[in-house]
């Protein structure tokens, strides 16, 4: 079966972006493409200029460890190891000295306000720290893109609204491409530019930055319908 076809969007510069389309419209198929965690059966994906489709098994594994960092809705933090040592991961997976390891998550951890939660396990973290510092996590190899799958689904709608301007904040001072998928239409409200998904087609996408939710709703469902 095929859950994406004709899927056609193209992001030219860095920033903050949404996917938006109702459940089943193949949103997390697009970002597991995009993580090199799905292979296409035919088309391309281009990702910092990596033609992801066409790597090797090697290189696939490097691309998905400096390529590109992953967020996911449920955190996916590992239980037994606290905040750094978490943040901490990706750089000692690739090989890298511990203390550069460990000086960079540090600074993640301080630039993401959680300084003084370094020594916390993911259970005594709040969701929108656990998520945070899922996000410090993504960032330790300095990926030129950032994909974040309902990173707030699980979250509060006052913390959700921190965690979207963190993200637009995060992209726009590290010059890096943030691609969420969300539910929300005040999520893509965050976004420079929201694209709408419908039966695994691009349907459109329009510029959603400070555009009212009610109205981004409105359009969006006018756009998935005229797909
Ligand atoms: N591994 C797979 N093989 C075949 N079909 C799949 C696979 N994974 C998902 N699908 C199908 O592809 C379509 C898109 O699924 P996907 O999970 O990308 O949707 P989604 O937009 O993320 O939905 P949701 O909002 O519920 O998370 C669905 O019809 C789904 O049943
Ligand atoms: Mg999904």
């Amino acid at each position: 079966m095929e859950a994406l076809r004709g899927a056609e969007m193209t992001i030219e510069e860095p920033g903050f972006y949404a996917v938006m389309g109702r459940s089943g419209s193949g949103k997390s198929t697009l970002l597991h493409l995009l993580a090199g965690l799905d292979r296409p059966e035919s088309g391309e994906i281009i990702v910092g200029g990596t033609a992801v489709h066409s790597l090797g098994e090697t290189d696939l594994v490097r691309y998905r460890r400096r390529g590109v960092g992953i967020v996911f809705q449920q955190f996916n933090l590992i239980p037994t190891l606290d905040a750094l040592g978490n943040v901490m991961l990706p750089g000692l997976l690739d090989g890298m000295a511990e203390r550069d390891v460990r000086e960079r998550a540090r600074a993640l951890l301080h630039e993401l306000n959680l300084a003084d939660r370094s020594a916390h396990r993911p259970d005594t973290l709040s969701g929108g720290e656990q998520q945070r510092v899922a996000i410090a996590r993504a960032l330790l190899l300095d990926p030129p893109v950032v994909l974040a799958d309902e990173p707030t689904g699980s979250l509060d709608s006052t913390t959700s609204a921190a965690l979207w301007k963190l993200l637009e904040q995060t992209a726009q001072r590290r010059g890096v491409t943030v691609l969420m998928v969300t539910h929300e239409p005040v999520a893509a409200s965050y976004c420079r530019r929201t694209f709408i998904l419908h039966d695994g087609r691009v349907a459109g996408s329009l510029e959603s930055h400070g555009l009212d939710p009610s109205q981004l709703a409105h359009r969006s469902t006018e756009l998935a319908r005229s797909a």
